[in-house]
C-alpha cells in the first residue's frame, strides 16, 4: 500500500519540481534574441558546446550560452542532422549526369513575383518547390525523383530535417482545384555544400541538397530540371527566375500563385561595380554569380530564396544555371540579384544524388 506514494515522493515528485524550476530556470537565463540572430551556429550552453566537440564562436549572452559552430569534418553542423562533408577537392567528383527527359515543361506553356514578374502559368516549372519550415519559405527545384535543390541558407539551422515540409506541382498556394494535384513531402536528409559558408554579405557556395521522404511520382506538372555542365556561363544571357517571394520589395505581403520574370546574367566584375556605384562593397566570389537589370524593375525577393535561375537552351529543354541567395532590396536600379553559381557546383551536386534514386 505504501509502495505507488513511495514511488510518487522519489520519483515523481522531485521531476515535477525540478521541471517547473528548471524551466523557468532556463527561460531566464536563455540566449539573447539579439545575440543569436548574428550567430552563425548555434546557441547553446557552453559545456554542450565543448561536448559536442563544437568551437566558441562568441557569446549568446544569458546564463552561459555560448554561439557554438561546427567545422565542415563529417560531424554535424549545430549538433543538428544535417550533412556536411569533409571539405573535398571539388574537381574529383566526375561528369554530370541527368535524368532522362529533364528540362522539359510538360504542361503547355503560357508565355510568360518575384519583382516585376507574371504568373507563370500551370505547369511551366514543373520542377518548382516550395519549402516551408523552418523560420522562413523558400524556393527548390526537383533534380532527381527524390532530391530538391535549394538555398543552403534556406536550411543551415535546421534541427530536424523532417520539420521541413516540399511540395511539388504546386501552384496557386490556396486553391486546392488546380488542373492537378500537388505532392507533399518531408526531408529525410539535408546535405549542405562542403563549401557552405554564412558571411554578413552572401553566403558562400549558397546550395544544398534535400532528399525526400519517397521518390516525387513524375507528371506533367511536376518533374525534374536538368544540370548544367561545369562550364562557364556566357553573360547577357536572358534567364528566368520564379518564385513565391515578394513582389514588392519590404513588404510582408505574398502572392498566391507563382510568379516568373527574366533577368539578365553579367559578369562578376561588372555586378560588383554596379553596386559599388550605388554605395555597396560586395564581393562576388566565382561560385557566385549575379542577374538583373542595370535599370532595376525585375528582380526575386524575400521568400524566393532557393528557388531555380533558369535557362532554355536551343533545342528548348530548360537547364539550372543559378539558385537565388541574396540581394541588396529587391529590383533596385544597380543592384542585381545575387545567384549561387550552379556550374560551380552541379559535379557535386549530381555526385551526391545520382545513386539515390
Ligand atoms: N535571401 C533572400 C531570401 O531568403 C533572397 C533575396 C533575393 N533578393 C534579390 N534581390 N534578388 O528569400
Amino acid at each position: 500500500m505504501m509502495l505507488p506514494r513511495l514511488v510518487f515522493l522519489l520519483f515523481i515528485l522531485p521531476r515535477y519540481i525540478s521541471a517547473l524550476f528548471f524551466g523557468r530556470f532556463f527561460s531566464l537565463f536563455g540566449p539573447d534574441p539579439r545575440l543569436q540572430a548574428s550567430c552563425t551556429g548555434q546557441c547553446m550552453f557552453d559545456l554542450s558546446c565543448r561536448l559536442k566537440y563544437g568551437q566558441k564562436a562568441g557569446e549568446c549572452g544569458g546564463f552561459y550560452q555560448v554561439c557554438c559552430t561546427f567545422d565542415g569534418f563529417g560531424r554535424a553542423l549545430g549538433g543538428s542532422n544535417i550533412r556536411q562533408d569533409r571539405q573535398l577537392n571539388l574537381q574529383d567528383f566526375g561528369p554530370v549526369e541527368n535524368e532522362r527527359g529533364c528540362g522539359r515543361s510538360g504542361v503547355s506553356s503560357r508565355s510568360r513575383r518575384v519583382v516585376g514578374g507574371t504568373e507563370a502559368g500551370f505547369g511551366s516549372f514543373p520542377w518548382i518547390a516550395l519549402i516551408r519550415g523552418g523560420n522562413s519559405r523558400c524556393g527548390g527545384a526537383l533534380i532527381r525523383p527524390s532530391w530538391v535543390i535549394t538555398a543552403g541558407h534556406c536550411v543551415k539551422t535546421a534541427q530536424w530535417p523532417s520539420r521541413y515540409r516540399v511540395y511539388l506541382g504546386e501552384y496557386n498556394l490556396y486553391q486546392n482545384s488546380e488542373p492537378m494535384p500537388r505532392q507533399k513531402f518531408y526531408v529525410s536528409e539535408i546535405v549542405l555544400h562542403p563549401n557552405y559558408q554564412f558571411t554578413p554579405q552572401a553566403d558562400r557556395y549558397d546550395v544544398a541538397l534535400l532528399k525526400l521522404d519517397r521518390p516525387a511520382t513524375l507528371m506533367p506538372h511536376i518533374s525534374p530540371i536538368c544540370l548544367p555542365d561545369p562550364v562557364e556561363l556566357e553573360t547577357g544571357e536572358r534567364t528566368i527566375v520564379a518564385g513565391w517571394g515578394a513582389t514588392q520589395p519590404d513588404q510582408g505581403s505574398r502572392p498566391k500563385v507563382l510568379q516568373a520574370v527574366d533577368v539578365y546574367t553579367l559578369n562578376n566584375t561588372d555586378c560588383e561595380s554596379w553596386h559599388l556605384a550605388a554605395g555597396i562593397r560586395v564581393n562576388i566570389y566565382p561560385e557566385m554569380m549575379c542577374a538583373g537589370h542595370q535599370e532595376g524593375g525585375k528582380d526575386a525577393c524575400q521568400g524566393d530564396s532557393g528557388g531555380p535561375l533558369m535557362l532554355k537552351d536551343e533545342t528548348g529543354k530548360w537547364n539550372l544555371v543559378g539558385v537565388v541567395s541574396a540581394g541588396y532590396s529587391c529590383a533596385k536600379p544597380g543592384q542585381p540579384g545575387i545567384y549561387h553559381r550552379i556550374s560551380e557546383s552541379s559535379s557535386w551536386v549530381s555526385y551526391v544524388t545520382k545513386n539515390e534514386v
